[in-house]
């Protein structure tokens, strides 16, 4: 029997991946001109900066992590989101002493073991920036900005920013007591999983997608009663930023996100063309998760995208993905001794630039040139007997037909003046 894949991952090749690629760029062109840099951290990381950044009673902790004991009895995790490990390494480097502003972006892949299904996988990748060492809205602001261009850059329209605000650690320490006690008294009306959460992390009942949980829900205390004035003034300069910048949003004042770290402001860009998995970014302002992970009182905020979701929003919205570029020259060797002189052109155009492909199998001309059209080559150049006795080559435009005989040193010239 073959071996296939793991259930949950993906291979990325083709047009598919080529639409990645466009899209890394639109990450490092925007991310480059908010003044961000990249950070790259390793895959694996120690089971307990999970643990502690996350929070133990969410479900990225509690039930969908890789982990394992590696050979030395380590416990170690692959990384199921960036924020933390990029906390961590910004206190392992010192990097917000030396920056007291520090603006990074990432990518990669991440993991999680969760229920696979369309849009959601085991193994998926994020873009996300994190803006460290400023408490202002203004960060905030930039933040979801960011956000939002590079969305719109990568060509997808349909999504909706929605914003909450947890307000401070305190204000929500006290709404979370009022949203227990209520609970509580409605705990024989609630789902399963919102009776387990209750005590655990009781504010993920409120965007509980369980319809048993909605009436509850709907008369749930709100967090916004619990805020204090500088949670209010914060959220609302947040707001006018957004207004002033022309971004439109709805507040959502149910919506918590499920990691533990967050303060303030929080927020989604959700798409309804996606079905269930409708949120293609996530983030918000983190300002406890520093001191979380023992590296004092730095406030921070950021977001991430889930690139497969991004995409496959793109590819909704267009109908499809374009087919690949082409090759510029396939070079078709004739006879066994074009070979090694065919082999060289290629060498030559490939190092002046050119994309070329060739043979390899020592087909005949017929079945060179079916090939030359199933890569889409801009022209095929052949090397026969004849051109080599003459120093020619026979190059075909593949799109007109048309063809002539130049001089082989002449070629490359030729092919990077029609490029
Ligand atoms: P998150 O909401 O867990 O937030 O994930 C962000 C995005 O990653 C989601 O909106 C979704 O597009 C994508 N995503 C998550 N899980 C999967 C999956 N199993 N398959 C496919 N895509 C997925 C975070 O990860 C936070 N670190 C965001 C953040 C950054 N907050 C502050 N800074």
């Amino acid at each position: 029997m073959s071996i296939g894949c793991v259930r949950g991952t993906r291979d990325l090749f083709g047009a598919e991946l080529e639409q990645w690629q466009r899209a890394e760029d639109v990450f490092r062109t925007v991310s480059a001109a908010f003044g961000y840099q990249e950070f790259r951290t390793p895959i694996i990381e120690h089971t307990e900066l999970f643990a502690r950044g996350v929070g133990e009673h969410t479900d990225i902790v509690g039930k969908e992590m890789y982990t394992f004991l590696d050979r030395g009895g380590d416990s170690i995790t692959l990384r199921p989101e960036m924020t933390a490990p990029i906390v961590r390494a910004a206190i392992e480097h010192s990097l917000v002493r030396h920056a007291p502003v520090t603006r990074l972006w990432y990518m990669g892949p991440l993991f999680r073991y969760e229920r696979p299904q369309k849009g959601r996988y085991r193994q998926f990748h994020q873009y996300g920036a994190e803006c460290l060492g400023s408490a202002e809205p203004e960060a905030d602001a930039e933040i979801i900005i960011l956000a939002h261009d590079v969305i719109r850059k990568v060509g997808v329209q349909r999504v909706e920013l929605r914003l909450n605000t947890l307000g401070s650690p305190s204000a929500r320490a006290a709404y979370r007591e009022a949203l227990v006690a209520y609970l509580e008294q409605h705990v024989d009306q609630l789902s399963e999983e919102s009776t387990r959460r209750l005590h655990t992390n009781p504010l993920r009942v409120l965007d509980s997608k369980d319809e048993r949980d909605r009436p509850v829900v709907a008369s749930a205390p709100r967090l916004t009663d619990y805020l204090d004035d500088e949670s209010t003034s914060h959220f609302r300069a947040v707001c006018s930023m957004l207004d002033a910048a022309g971004i439109a949003y709805t507040v959502d004042p149910l919506m918590v996100r499920g990691l533990d770290y967050y303060s303030h402001t929080v927020f989604e860009f959700v798409t309804d063309a996606l079905g269930t998995q409708n949120a293609v970014c996530g983030g918000g302002r983190y300002d406890p998760l520093f001191s979380m992970l023992g590296g004092g009182n730095v406030p921070a905020v950021g977001f991430s995208i889930g690139i497969e979701r991004l995409l496959m929003l793109l590819e909704v919205e267009q109908g499809g993905w374009a087919e690949p570029k082409g090759v510029d020259v396939y070079l078709c060797s004739i006879g066994p001794a074009a070979v090694l002189p065919g082999s060289l052109i290629a060498l030559r155009l490939r190092r002046s630039g050119v994309t070329v492909a060739t043979d390899l199998l020592r087909r005949s001309a017929k079945a060179q040139f079916k090939e030359a059209n199933r890569l889409r080559a801009t022209f095929t150049v052949t090397l026969g007997d004849d051109e080599l006795a003459a120093g020619t080559v026979v190059v075909k435009n593949m799109q007109t037909g048309e063809q002539q005989t130049i001089a082989s040193g002449e070629l490359d010239r030729f092919v990077l003046a029609a490029r």
